[in-house]
C-alpha cells in the first residue's frame, strides 16, 4: 500500500518534471545522484539529493538472544496448545527439524501453513520472571520506511518494550511500550499513536491496542511509522514532500526514525486472563512467526546504491564522499566542510557534493586537529628542515613571510613551515577563515556562493537564533540546526503548534485544533486555559473538587463520575466520603 502511494507519487513527478523541464523522470523520487545536462556551456553535470530505495531490511539482520539459551527444546520439553489447557502433547526438540523452533525462524518466508516460529521455553520457573531480548543488529544506520511488524504465533506477549539503539548497541532508548495494562505494567497511561500529533510525534507511548489477549485471532504488533509519517505527509501519505521538508529541518524527527539495531523485550507471556494457572505452566511461552523491517540505508543523500559486502550494507557513496553512510569527504574533496544533501527545494533537492582541496600539499583532517599548536610551532628555520624535502616546499618556507608567496587567498599574509607533517600552512587567517590555506569557513560561518575564495566577503555569518537553534554553525547554505519546534533558515520561526516565548518555541499549551480547553474554558495567546469556575487543570478537565466538596460529590454527582475515575471506583468498592478527583 506504501510503496503503491510512493509509486503513484513518483509518477507524478515525472509527469509534471518531464513535461514542464526536460528534467530527468526520476527526479523527486530521489534515487539518481547527478545527470548530464546541456547548458551553453556544453554538456555539464549536474547533482541531485538522492537516497536508497526502501527494502526488506530483515534480510541483513543478525539476531542475538538473552538469555542464550531460551530456545525450546534442548532439553526437549512438552507445551499445551495455544489457548487449550489440558492439550499438552505438542514437543519442542532442538535436535529433531520438525519439532526445532531456532530463531532463523523469525525471518523464513511465511505464508506456509503450518507457519515456521521461534518458540521459547515455557514459563516452568514462575514466579520467576520469563525475560527475553530479541536484539536485532545491521552494523549500518537505516532509515525506517515501514511499519514494524511483529507476528507472535502465540498470544501476543501481556508486557513487552520495543528499544531502538542509534549507536550500534551502546546506547538504548525506548520507542513504544506494549501491554494488557499499560498503568500496571508501565505506571503510564495508555495511548495510541492516533492520540498524537505533529508536535507531540515524538513522544514514546504505552499501548494496550495490541494487547487483546490470547484467544483471539490478531496476532500482530505493530510499531507504527506511517501513522507518525501521516502527520506531516497527510493521512494517505499524499504530501512526502511535506514530510520530507520537515525531516529536512528537525534533526530529531529524523532520528526518531533511524536506526542501527533494534531490541524486542519480551517482559511477560500472553496469560489470557489475570491470574497465572501454576497448574499448566507449559501452557506460557512466547512464539513469533515474524518480524519486518523496512527501511532504506541512510547515506546522507548522498547515494542511491547500497550493497552488501561481508555481511554487512554498505552506501555506494557519490558527490565525492565515503564512509559506510557517506558521512564524510573524499581525501582531497575536502574544499569545504562536508554537509548532507538536503531534500530543499523539492523536488530535485541539493546534493552539497564535496568538492576539490585547494592545497597540494599537507593533509587537511590532520592539520585541523593540530591548529590549536600551531602558533607555539611558528618556525621557518631551513637548516632544520628534512632533507627529504622537495625544493618547493623548502622555498616556500625561506619565503614564507612574504605574502605573494604564502597562499593563503589573501586572508592572511603569514604562514609557517610545521616539520611534523612537512607542509606550510596560514596562520591567523582573517574574514572569518580558517585552514591550511584560509580556504575554509570559521564555524559559525559559512560560504558565500557569489564569492571567490579571495574574496573578503566569502564566509558569511551563519546568524543562527540562539534560542531556536541546537547550536551556532550552519550548513553550506546558512540553514542552522533547529531545536523542537523552531523552523526556518535561522530557526527563528516557530513551527505550528509551538509559539515563540523568551526562551525560543515552546509547544502551545492550547489551541484551536488539537488542544482545546475542554468544559467551557477560553484560550488565552495558546499559553493557558481560562477555565469556568467550576473547572480547574490545564486544559480545564478536572473538577474543583477540593475547593467545594458538596457540589463535587452530591450536586453535580453524574458529572462528576464521568471526570474522576477514582472517584468512580471508590464508589463501585463501596468507599464513603471520598472527595477528590
Ligand atoms: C535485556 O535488555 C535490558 C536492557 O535493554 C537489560 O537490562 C536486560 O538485562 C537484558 N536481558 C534480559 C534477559 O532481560
Ligand atoms: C561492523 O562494521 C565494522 C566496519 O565498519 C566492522 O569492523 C565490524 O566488525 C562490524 N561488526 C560486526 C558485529 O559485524
Ligand atoms: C568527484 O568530483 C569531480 C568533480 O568535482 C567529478 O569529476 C568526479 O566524477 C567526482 N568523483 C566521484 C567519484 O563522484
Ligand atoms: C599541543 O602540544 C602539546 C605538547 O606540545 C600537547 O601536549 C597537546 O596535546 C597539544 N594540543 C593539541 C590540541 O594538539
Ligand atoms: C557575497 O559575496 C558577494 C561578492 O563579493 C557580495 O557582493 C555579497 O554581499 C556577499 N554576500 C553576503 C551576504 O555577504
Amino acid at each position: 500500500m506504501y510503496l503503491s502511494r510512493f509509486l503513484s507519487l513518483h509518477a507524478l513527478w515525472v509527469t509534471v518534471s518531464s513535461m514542464m523541464q526536460h528534467y530527468p523522470s526520476v527526479w523527486g523520487h530521489y534515487d539518481v545522484c547527478k545527470t548530464q545536462i546541456y547548458t551553453e556551456e556544453g554538456k555539464v553535470w549536474d547533482y541531485m539529493a538522492c537516497q536508497p530505495e526502501a527494502r526488506d531490511m530483515i534480510k541483513y539482520v543478525r539476531v542475538t538472544l538473552d538469555p542464550p539459551d531460551i530456545t525450546c527444546g534442548d532439553p526437549p520439553e512438552t507445551f499445551c496448545a495455544m489457548g487449550n489447557p489440558y492439550m499438552c502433547n505438542n514437543e519442542c526438540d532442538a535436535s529433531t527439524q520438525e519439532l526445532a523452533h531456532p530463531p532463523e525462524l523469525m525471518f523464513d518466508l511465511e505464508g506456509r501453513h503450518p507457519s515456521t516460529f521461534w518458540q521459547s521455553t515455557t514459563w516452568k520457573d514462575y514466579p520467576k520472571p520469563l525475560h527475553v531480548n530479541i536484539t536485532l543488529s545491521w552494523n549500518k544506520t537505516i532509515e525506517l520506511t515501514d511499519n514494524i511488524v511483529i507476528t507472535f504465533e502465540s498470544g501476543r506477549p501481556d508486557q513487552m518494550i520495543l528499544e531502538k539503539s542509534l549507536d550500534y548497541g551502546r546506547t538504548w532508548q525506548p520507542y513504544q511500550y506494549y501491554a494488557t495494562d499499560c498503568l500496571d505494567a508501565f505506571h503510564m497511561d495508555p495511548k495510541s499513536v492516533k492520540d498524537l500529533s505533529q508536535h507531540t510525534v515524538l513522544e514514546i507511548i504505552c499501548t494496550e491496542e495490541y494487547s487483546t489477549g490470547y484467544m483471539t485471532n490478531s496476532k500482530i504488533i505493530h510499531f507504527e511509522i506511517k501513522d507518525r509519517f501521516a502527520f506531516f505527509a497527510g493521512p494517505r501519505l499524499h504530501n512526502m514532500a511535506s514530510l520530507y521538508g520537515q525531516l529536512d529541518t528537525t534533526k530529531k524527527l529524523r532520528d526518531f526514525f533511524t536506526i542501527t539495531d533494534l531490541r524486542i523485550r519480551l517482559l511477560r507471556p500472553a496469560t489470557g486472563e489475570i491470574y497465572v494457572d501454576e497448574q499448566h505452566l507449559a501452557r506460557y511461552f512466547y512464539a513469533i512467526s515474524d518480524i519486518r523491517v523496512y527501511g532504506r540505508c541512510k547515506c546522507n543523500l548522498h547515494a542511491t546504491g547500497c550493497k552488501e559486502e561481508n555481511k554487512r550494507l554498505l552506501c555506494e557513496c557519490e558527490h565525492n564522499t565515503t564512509g559506510p553512510d557517506c558521512g564524510k569527504c573524499k581525501k582531497n574533496y575536502q574544499g569545504r566542510p562536508w554537509s548532507p544533501g538536503s531534500y530543499l527545494p523539492i523536488p530535485k533537492g541539493t546534493a552539497n557534493i564535496c568538492i576539490p582541496s585547494i592545497s597540494s600539499i599537507g593533509n587537511p583532517p590532520k592539520f585541523d586537529r593540530i591548529w590549536p599548536n600551531i602558533s607555539s610551532l611558528e618556525v621557518s628555520k631551513p637548516n632544520q628542515v628534512a632533507p627529504k624535502l622537495s625544493m618547493t616546499t623548502v622555498s616556500s618556507v625561506q619565503v614564507a613571510n612574504h605574502k605573494r608567496d604564502c597562499e593563503c587567498f589573501g586572508h592572511s599574509n603569514r604562514c609557517s613551515y610545521i616539520e611534523l607533517l612537512n607542509t606550510v600552512i596560514c596562520v591567523s587567517c582573517k574574514h572569518n577563515t580558517r585552514g591550511q590555506h584560509c580556504e575554509l569557513c570559521r564555524l559559525g560561518y559559512f560560504r558565500n556562493a557569489s564569492a571567490e575564495l579571495d574574496d573578503e566577503n566569502v564566509c558569511i555569518d551563519c546568524y543562527c537564533n540562539p534560542f531556536g537553534s541546537v547550536h551556532d554553525r550552519c550548513n553550506d547554505r546558512g540553514f542552522c540546526e533547529c531545536k523542537e519546534g523552531a523552523s526556518g533558515p535561522k530557526c527563528d520561526k516557530c513551527l505550528p503548534g509551538y509559539i515563540w516565548h523568551s526562551l525560543g518555541c515552546q509547544p502551545n499549551v492550547c489551541d484551536n485544533e488539537l488542544l482545546h480547553c475542554q468544559n467551557g474554558g477560553t484560550c488565552i495567546n495558546n499559553v493557558r486555559c481560562q477555565c469556568p469556575p467550576a473547572y480547574t487543570g490545564i486544559l480545564c478537565e478536572k473538577l474543583k473538587c477540593e475547593r467545594d466538596p458538596g457540589g463535587c460529590s452530591q450536586s453535580s454527582a453524574q458529572g462528576a463520575m464521568s471526570h474522576c475515575p477514582l472517584l468512580l471506583l471508590m464508589a463501585l468498592l463501596g468507599a464513603a466520603g471520598v472527595h477528590m478527583c
